[in-house]
């Protein structure tokens, strides 16, 4: 018995060696840590238990069969995170760059079905170099079993992948495919084909940062929902995300104890400019309105003219999508639509309420939005807030103008409460468009037609620049004071609590893609 104790002894020990001490040093020279030191910092203390750690590959080709590592170049388990069961699987760079072929998918696809069958959160560590080069074609339909089964747990578990080294080729795909990626600063980087190729194949000469680093998924493709200057604190981005979020599709998200008080908050009179077209950051309307210090931006720096992200109102977690004034008038536009649509999508699958801020004063118009389809893509956000079941509250601040009126959230594609603040002003357009479009004869036999159309501009604002005709027809259902938006919408929330809502019977819908 003691032999094949000390047997299992050494095994547990080789495994837990990685690739080697070298190569874990050269890991660590890059300011990257392993996959197991980065699983230490995400789970509860001497909660994880480790599945698969003995399986190895099953190839001989260009000399494999002498190098048969235990657990191949992932580490894969459950565990705790805050006391929450969650599943992680974290590559391990130090073994073959953490590539995936035949066992190394094996160990994830196992995982993943444990997950969807016991309903809880999966976190993908990725530090990889892609398809196992050696294992050829198994590595590829390696890749095809997790990007199926990503789709299956789509909606019904959250997915949430941190991107933590190289992830190039097949890697990239099965993170696109979960709910929300975070990248480390300087030492992650995510593209389909690297430098080399795009320069064979383009003659474009770029580095590897600039062509898929952090910052570049964060500002330009916005392919990243998050970025962190390291490692721990990407670990801590993870833990803090699933804070708001449920277990499963069939759960409510988890709640944190709040004792009431006044909820009057006199700072949110004093925001909106008396000049309606003078910017001002929505964020603080957010920090004003929402319980102290749970606002969780997602998306920080991608489409600015759109604001979204986590927050609790009375420690309940909340959606938070809200039209951005600072930025470009906060006009909708593609990839404002598409940002707004991909979360609202999210918090609707995982039973999140949803709360609008809307200052909008339209899509954003020219050649480049209309060749690239800002009509079917802001068609994604109309789409996806119109389908959206669960409780669903606008609080309109300032312009509501034309179809973007219909598209954030307004009582007419099922918002469940419409609130809006005396400076709102709803109507197809702004007074100075209209008034050039329904007064135009007037203003042209005018002695003085710039006079003319100010005086038309000033008759149109006085009819339509407010919220009244609007809550005349119940379109709005109470005008509000700015201060008494956070008591307003935490008792409207706790009425929405037990809201049940159905879509008609349907295999599913056709999303405008
Ligand atoms: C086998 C790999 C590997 C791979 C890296 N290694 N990638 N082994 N298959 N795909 C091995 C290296 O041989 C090396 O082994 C060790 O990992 C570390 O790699 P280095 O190159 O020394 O590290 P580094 O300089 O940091 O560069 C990392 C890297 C580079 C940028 C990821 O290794 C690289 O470009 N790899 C290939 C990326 C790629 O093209 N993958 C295939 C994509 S195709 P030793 O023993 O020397 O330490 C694909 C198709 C799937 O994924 C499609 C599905 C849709």
């Amino acid at each position: 018995m003691n032999d094949k104790l000390k047997q299992l002894e050494e095994k547990i020990a080789l495994a837990k060696q990685g690739g080697g001490e070298k190569r874990i040093e050269a890991q660590h020279s890059k300011n990257k840590l392993t996959a197991r030191e980065r699983i230490h910092f995400l789970m509860d203390e001497d909660t994880f238990e480790e599945i698969g750690m003995l399986v190895t590959h099953r190839s001989s080709n260009f000399g494999l069969d002498k190098n048969k590592p235990l657990g191949d170049g992932v580490v894969t388990g459950y565990g705790k995170i805050n006391g929450r069961l969650t599943y992680v699987f974290a590559q391990d760079f130090t073994i073959m760059g953490g590539s995936l072929a035949e066992a190394h998918a094996e160990k994830i696809v196992k995982l993943m079905e444990l997950a969807m069958k016991n309903g809880a959160p999966l976190i993908g560590l990725n530090d990889s170099g892609g398809a196992r080069i050696q294992e050829g074609v198994v590595s590829l339909g390696g890749y095809a079993d997790i990007f199926y089964r990503n789709t299956l747990a789509s909606g019904v578990i959250p997915q949430l992948s941190a991107i933590m080294g190289p992830c190039a080729g097949g890697a990239v795909y099965s993170p696109a495919l979960t709910d929300f990626i975070m990248m480390v600063e300087q030492s992650s980087y995510m593209f389909v084909t690297g430098p080399n190729v795009v320069k064979t194949v383009t003659h474009e000469e770029v580095s590897a940062e600039e062509l898929g680093g952090a910052h570049t998924h964060a500002t330009k493709s916005g392919v990243t929902h998050f970025t962190y200057p390291n490692e721990v604190e990407c670990i801590n981005g993870l833990k803090s995300l699933l804070s708001y979020i449920p277990q499963n599709c069939e759960e409510e998200p988890p709640s944190i104890d709040y004792q009431g008080g006044d909820e009057t908050r006199t700072q949110l009179n004093g925001i909106v400019p008396e000049n309606p077209n003078q910017p001002y950051d929505i964020r603080e309307v957010i920090l004003n309105t929402v319980d102290e210090q749970s606002f969780y931006e997602v998306h920080k720096d991608f489409a600015e003219n759109i604001v979204v992200g986590f927050a609790r109102m009375g420690g309940r977690s909340i959606g938070i999508v809200a039209n951005q004034p600072a930025v470009l008038a906060g006009v909708l536009d593609i990839n404002s639509s598409n940002k707004g649509a991909r979360f609202v999508r999210f918090c609707d699958c995982f039973n999140i309420p949803l709360l609008v801020f809307e200052d909008v004063p339209g899509f954003l118009p020219g050649t480049d939005q209309e060749w690239n389809a800002i009509i079917t893509n802001g068609a994604k956000l109309l789409y996806a807030f119109s389908e959206a079941t669960v409780p669903r509250i606008t609080v309109i601040t300032r312009k509501a103008y034309g179809g973007a009126y219909d598209v954030m959230n307004s009582k007419h594609i099922g918002a469940d409460m419409n609130f809006a603040w005396p400076t709102a002003e709803i109507a197809v357009m702004g007074a100075k468009g209209a008034a050039e479009i329904i007064f135009k004869n007037e203003i042209r036999s005018a002695d003085n037609p710039k006079d003319k159309w100010k005086e038309k501009e000033a008759e149109y604002a006085e009819m339509f620049a407010n919220p009244y005709n609007a809550a005349a027809r119940g379109y709005v259902d109470e005008v509000i004071r700015p201060d008494q938006s956070r008591e307003k919408l935490l008792k409207a929330f706790s009425m929405l609590k037990n809201k049940v809502d159905k879509l008609p019977q349907k295999k599913h819908g056709n999303i405008p893609l």
